[in-house]
């Protein structure tokens, strides 16, 4: 059954409907954002994660943004959205369908300068909606894709959450897995935990078991050795960024594994929409990495783990080198040996 991640109630007066992402897997809770500022808190407080599902939050926050401005011109119309677009930009940093969805609606709106105000906050609503049904038929798309990787008896590893909570319903890594299982094959699949939010324990342990998928949880700090003893036959993970020379960011620990599965001569694929493409960017070097607070490391899920005054690092995503990536599995097709030649080849230069 698909999983209502996110949701738009009612008309350009509505209200977002999201399942809180960070009380799972114990409570299935539903957050109502009817202000900007309420969507902007549950991007930032990762209520709602996943570089996808942040899209559309993105895109649907312009919605609530918008909500108050009445009669005024065009121009100032337009001003306010782009007030509106720079607050919910600056939310999170690196997984780019953010400000991919926000460039969408800021288009919509210039398309529809000439019309009422009323008009033009209808036509942003259908491109948030547009915006979101499109994501499901790509998730359903890169699943079909990306299936033929997998063969009858596979372990496959994956890090974080790159199933539907992360999108509009299906996933893109987990779509690939949905997809293997709808066809009988038979997989088991690792997921790391994914220190230190545990999107893996979490969110990706709950929906593979509530697709009857066979998972097991391990730490991450366990990969090499599950490798090591032939559990895993590919790895598979989502991705917030990729740059036009296929440079990949994911969730941190993302690069570890890509290493992990280098070792051990086992392939790694990235799957994702083509809306994560940033072709504007050259490496994974240009790509900005979120840093996040240093509780979520020293108290996770509110116990003291480590003594009061020490130093943390807590960057959120790293980056997996282009060298490390087998194939990146879009909605379009597959990029084998990703460089900015097969990229190119794939996505043509504007890469949309
Ligand atoms: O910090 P998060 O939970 O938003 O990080 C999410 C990831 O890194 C996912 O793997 C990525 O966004 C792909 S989701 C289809």
């Amino acid at each position: 059954m698909p999983l209502p991640t996110i949701e738009w109630e009612g008309d350009v007066n509505g209200r977002i409907r999201l399942i809180d992402q960070t009380v799972l897997p114990t409570e299935l809770k539903f957050v109502y954002c009817e202000d900007i500022k309420s969507i902007w808190h549950a991007i930032k407080t990762l209520m709602v994660r996943g570089a996808p599902a942040i899209g559309i939050a993105g895109a649907m926050g312009v919605v609530l943004g918008v909500k108050d401005i009445q009669g005024e011109s065009a121009e100032t119309f337009l001003k306010e959205l782009k007030q509106v677009t720079a607050y919910l930009a600056a939310s999170r940093p690196t997984a780019v369908n953010l400000f991919w969805g926000l460039a969408r609606m800021e288009r919509i709106a210039q398309e529809n300068l000439n019309k009422s105000v009323l008009e033009i906050k209808e036509a942003l609503l259908q491109e948030a909606l547009r915006i979101q049904n499109d994501d499901k038929i790509i998730c359903r798309q890169i699943g079909e894709n990306g299936v033929g990787f997998i063969k009858d008896g596979n372990g496959i590893l994956t890090h974080c959450n790159a199933g539907g909570l992360a999108t509009a319903d299906y996933g893109t890594a987990l779509a690939v897995l949905f997809k293997a299982k709808e066809q009988g094959k038979h997989i088991k699949v690792y997921a790391d935990e994914t220190r230190p939010l545990l999107q893996g324990a979490r969110l990706t342990a709950w929906e593979l078991v509530h697709a009857g998928i066979d998972v097991t949880l391990i730490c991450d700090n366990m990969a090499g050795h599950v490798m090591k003893l032939g559990k895993v036959q590919c790895v598979i993970v989502g991705a917030d960024r990729i740059a036009a020379n296929g440079d990949t960011a994911n969730k941190i620990g993302t690069y570890s594994v890509s290493i992990l599965a280098k070792e051990h001569g086992i392939p790694f694929y990235v799957a994702a929409p083509v809306s994560t493409f940033d072709l504007s960017i050259k490496s994974g070097d240009e790509i900005p990495i979120e840093e996040r607070s240093p509780e979520e490391i020293t108290s996770g899920f509110g116990k003291r783990t480590a003594p009061e005054g020490v130093k943390v690092f807590n960057p959120a995503f790293d980056v997996t080198p282009a060298r490390n990536i087998t194939a990146i599995i879009t909605e379009k097709g597959i990029i084998h040996n990703p460089s900015r030649e097969n990229i190119q080849c794939l996505l043509g230069a504007s890469g949309r």
